[in-house]
């Protein structure tokens, strides 16, 4: 059943996610953002979750984004870009939302740089997936799905 109250699932792509159409797609593929939000809307309807998306370029957007989050939404799906791998202040905002989140990169950030092998994220998730493309969006919705007992 869609519309329930609780099925309510918001993804939150933060710092350079807007240039998706432009990275490499040797890590992040050939879709460009509006692309993969609506396949990822896609995903959402068939397991029953009402996807909505957010990004942002700044730290403070998206920070404020978190505190006002449980106003909008049951779950979240968080792909914070490098913000990832240094934005205490991120992971804090995460952590005042109090949703269960899954946090999901398109690229397999284990095997790239060193420092991108570190996520402020650890402990405060309840999934992450990497290296998985967009389908990583699905496997993060099937997570949130048997989270919130849909
Ligand atoms: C990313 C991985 C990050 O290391 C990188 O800074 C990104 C995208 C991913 O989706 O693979 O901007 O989160």
């Amino acid at each position: 059943m869609t519309g329930t109250s609780h099925n309510r699932v918001e993804v939150l792509h933060g710092v350079n996610l807007d240039m998706l159409g432009r990275r490499d797609p040797e890590h992040y593929g050939g879709l460009g953002l509006f692309e993969l939000e609506t396949k990822v809307k896609r995903f959402g309807r068939e397991l029953d979750l009402e996807v909505a998306f957010f990004q942002t370029n700044h730290e403070g957007e998206f920070v404020e984004r978190l505190h006002r989050l449980p106003d909008a939404a049951d779950a979240a799906i968080i792909n914070a870009g490098a913000w990832t791998h240094y934005s205490w202040a991120i992971r804090d905002a995460l952590e005042i939302a109090a949703l269960p989140t899954v946090e999901v990169h398109l690229s397999d950030v284990g095997s790239r740089e060193e420092w991108r092998h570190r996520s402020v994220f650890e402990g405060l998730v309840v999934g992450t997936v990497s290296g998985k493309g967009p389908d990583g969006y699905r496997e993060g919705l099937e997570i949130l799905a048997r989270e919130l007992g849909i």
